[in-house]
């Protein structure tokens, strides 16, 4: 809901005391006599820093982490709640504030506070009374402000809470508060401030521990059997001043925690308590965990002593996938994890160490599984405006990060000077198409239009004479299983042939959208430069037979799913890209930029069989390999951790990476066998393809036209039966694995086929 706020009404305010950076905000007040019962009170609020409204004690919603993060130079959101219920006639209007992304650790060089030095909040709440009269209650310098029990609290780092410090009784009307100071008025733009367009960070569920045990060392290790994204929560009684510790771990390394991959992120919360019975819940930080390591919990700690709190923003699961493979069902449910624990507010590249960061070519690589999985409309719609933000205001550049902190950070003189790159400033066109091919919102893609235009004009700036994009610094293939751990960048793919393929796949999404747009001279243009692109790539890296030069598995997936290739060419290009696959023992040889598209570029050239034993391929890398170790969610590392349980020695080796799980997006459409023939699934295909020894399938989605679903079987003597659902008004086009084609309209259908060669 929009809000037009006016000085008049309230103004951010700030705490004259720091107050250790979690500071209480406070406002006592009345309601006007004499005009009836209150029909309405809405609360709007924000802060620069995390805010934690409360009326009479009690929170005024279930958000957490809000406003949540984004480019706040620019933009920063404010949430509006119904209080009416909450509102008595003399009230505290309580903000609890805390550093959150805008004043705490962002980044891996160890800078903070990249926003402004100092913590504030914006509020107004809105009374209206029977008779239409309204009374306004906005922060302005009557506030007072005070200690909360929060000591210490940093996203990275995590929190420190004093039961002893701060007094409860703060959120009680006539409350003498001892130590407590005033306010004063922080200047602020308030063009900045707009509402949320995406959805709230909340709760999600709660998980016990597995496994209660102590370790060789004698330490005290909780195992949640989930690699997750949130925090401890509990209930403890003990003597005053006595302290609980609580480190983070995705991960044990020599049956301890290991918390090596976390790099500088503390990830630590500590618990000091009052003496009387105590609960725990450090809502101003968020950890990536599996493993928590307690140091000082009073008497024996057991499976009931404390609880997991699953955070992740607000969003509805559309989709569903299974087979008869169990290590398969375990990759989708990583996949859907990995997906929980990076769409905290941002989609980012990993929720643990100290990075956290809306890596743009994480999501141009996940953006259609998540849509598939989540709807996830709001949400990325949400994070693209800080795409089109952050690119207005660097000339078209999209930046690897968005909410682009990298700007501000002390970076090694060896990390590239930020300008577009492939795959990562990508995502200005590829989450918006991926977002129009799922939900087919018009508006959505319009509003994204001229970011998309402006980022294609500024890579058509840098191709060389020749047409490549083989200019400027590339990450490339990033993350090629055979590049050394410590220089992930060293792919086989050549970058030119990578980057070109990108724009050419860019070029053809932007002339398509201007199309749907009814911009038929850009979409001629767009369509112009993508031919030349595409002559540019034959010419100079395509050779006779369909070889791609820098000869690898990416260079081939890219040039046959994003259509650089004529027809005999494509058909060498797949035959090569089987070949590669069977010489490299059916081990994952692709990185972020090749992974999400192999198993298609397989499918596509009539390699399906390949597709399937890379997909089911156990040995190291491959997707199946964390998962015989153990894995709960999608690795950034194909071995994060090697064979022998020991944490891979690169820098970056995180245990919850949603990239390289893409390839869920190719078992939705191949074995589930669901994909859209129309944006919006307006039109669906179904077309399972069945293989790999699978015996059954079931997939399931709910689209903006109602379900889709698919439920097949194949026997030993390779009967294959169907059952289909098709949303009312949808029309499905069928294709059975003995290639015989059917249309359904709406409503639940069986067919059946034989496939020749079963499994
Ligand atoms: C991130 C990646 C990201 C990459 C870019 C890493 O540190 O974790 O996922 O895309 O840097 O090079």
């Amino acid at each position: 809901m929009t809000h037009t706020w006016s000085p008049e009404s309230a103004e951010f305010i700030a705490p004259d005391e720091d107050f250790a950076g979690a500071p209480l905000l406070r406002k006592e007040f009345s309601l006007d006599l004499d005009h009836g019962p209150v029909r309405s009170a809405t609360l709007v609020v924000t802060a620069q820093g995390i805010v934690e409204p409360t009326i009479n004690g009690a929170a005024v919603s279930q958000d957490v982490l809000t406003p949540g993060w984004t480019s706040y130079e620019w933009r920063l959101r404010y949430q509006s709640y119904d209080v009416t219920a909450l509102v008595t006639q003399t009230s505290v209007l309580g903000l609890a504030l805390g550093n959150g992304w805008y004043r705490g650790r962002l980044g891996w060089s160890g800078g903070r506070a990249f926003y402004g030095p100092e913590l504030a909040a914006l509020a107004e709440l809105q009374v209206e009374f029977e008779d239409g009269h309204r009374q306004v209650v906005g922060t302005d310098a009557t506030w007072q402000a005070g200690p909360s029990s929060t000591v210490a609290n940093d996203l990275y780092d995590g929190q420190t809470i004093d039961a002893r410090v701060g007094s409860a009784d703060w959120t009680r009307p006539g409350a003498l508060l001892e130590g407590w100071t005033g306010v004063h008025p922080v200047e602020s733009d308030l063009g900045r401030l707009q509402p949320y367009l995406g959805p709230p960070v909340r709760r999600q569920e709660t998980l016990r521990p597995s496994k209660v045990w102590t370790s060789p060392a004698g330490a005290t290790i909780v195992d949640f059997g989930q690699n997750l994204v949130g925090w401890l929560r509990f209930t403890v009684e003990g003597e005053a001043g006595h302290e609980i510790t609580i480190r983070h771990a995705e991960v044990l390394e020599h049956d301890e925690l290991g918390t090596r991959p976390l790099r500088t992120a503390q990830a630590t919360d500590r618990f000091v308590l009052s003496g009387g019975v105590d609960t725990f819940e450090p809502t101003k930080t968020f950890h990536g965990f599996r493993y928590a390591e307690v140091t000082g919990w009073p008497g024996e700690l057991t499976q009931d002593s404390v609880e997991a709190v699953v955070v992740h923003s607000e969003l509805r699961p559309t989709g569903t996938f299974e087979c008869s493979d169990e290590l398969l069902n375990q990759l989708h449910r990583n996949v859907v994890w990995g997906l929980k624990g990076n769409f905290l507010d941002v989609p980012t590249d990993c929720p643990q160490r100290d990075e956290r960061l809306g890596w743009t070519g994480d999501i141009a690589a996940f953006a259609p599984t998540a849509a598939y999985l989540y709807d996830v409309s709001g949400f990325l719609s949400d994070w693209l405006v800080d795409v089109d933000l952050e690119q207005a205001h660097a000339e078209g550049m999209v930046p690897f990060v968005v909410p682009d902190v990298l700007k501000y950070m002390e970076i090694p003189r060896d990390f590239p000077d930020p300008d577009s790159t492939a795959i990562w400033s990508d995502a200005a066109v590829w989450v918006p198409w991926a977002l129009w091919e799922a939900y087919a919102d018009r508006d959505a893609l319009a509003r994204q239009y001229p970011a998309m235009v402006a980022h294609a004009r500024r890579v058509e700036g840098l191709l060389s004479d020749t047409d490549l994009w083989d200019t400027g610094f590339q990450f490339g293939d990033w993350l090629d299983p055979q590049a050394p751990p410590d220089d992930p960048i060293k792919a086989k793919a050549d970058n030119g042939v990578v980057a070109t393929a990108c724009y050419y796949r860019t070029l053809r999404q932007l002339a398509a959208v201007a199309e749907i747009l009814g911009n038929p001279d850009d979409a001629g243009d767009f369509a112009a430069l993508a031919d030349r692109v595409r002559g540019a790539f034959q010419k100079h890296y395509v050779t006779d037979g369909g070889r791609v030069h820098s000869d690898c598995a990416t260079v081939y997936a890219l040039a046959i799913e994003f259509g650089l290739l004529d027809d005999a060419d494509r058909l060498g290009a797949g035959n090569r890209l089987a070949e590669l696959a069977r010489e490299n023992g059916f081990r994952v040889s692709t990185g972020f930029a090749g992974t999400p598209f192999v198993t298609d570029a397989l499918t596509s050239t009539g390699h399906l069989d390949e597709a399937y034993r890379l997909l089911l391929e156990r040995e190291c890398p491959s997707w199946l390999y964390p998962v015989t170790m153990g894995a709960t969610t999608v690795w950034e590392r194909w071995d994060s951790m090697l064979p022998d349980g020991t944490i891979n020695s690169g820098q970056m080796t995180s245990f919850n990476h949603y990239a390289l799980g893409a390839v869920a997006d190719w078992m939705h459409r191949t074995i589930g066998g669901i994909a859209p023939a129309a944006p919006g699934y307006a039109q669906v295909r179904i077309a399972p393809k069945p293989g790999g020894g699978l015996t059954w399938a079931k997939a399931s989605l709910e689209t903006r036209q109602g379900v889709v679903a698919t439920d097949w079987t194949l026997d030993e003597q390779g009967r294959f039966a169907l059952r289909v659902e098709v949303p009312e008004g949808v029309e499905a086009r069928v294709e059975l694995p003995d290639g015989t084609q059917h249309s359904l309209g709406g409503g639940h259908h069986e067919l059946s086929a034989t496939v020749a060669e079963a499994g």
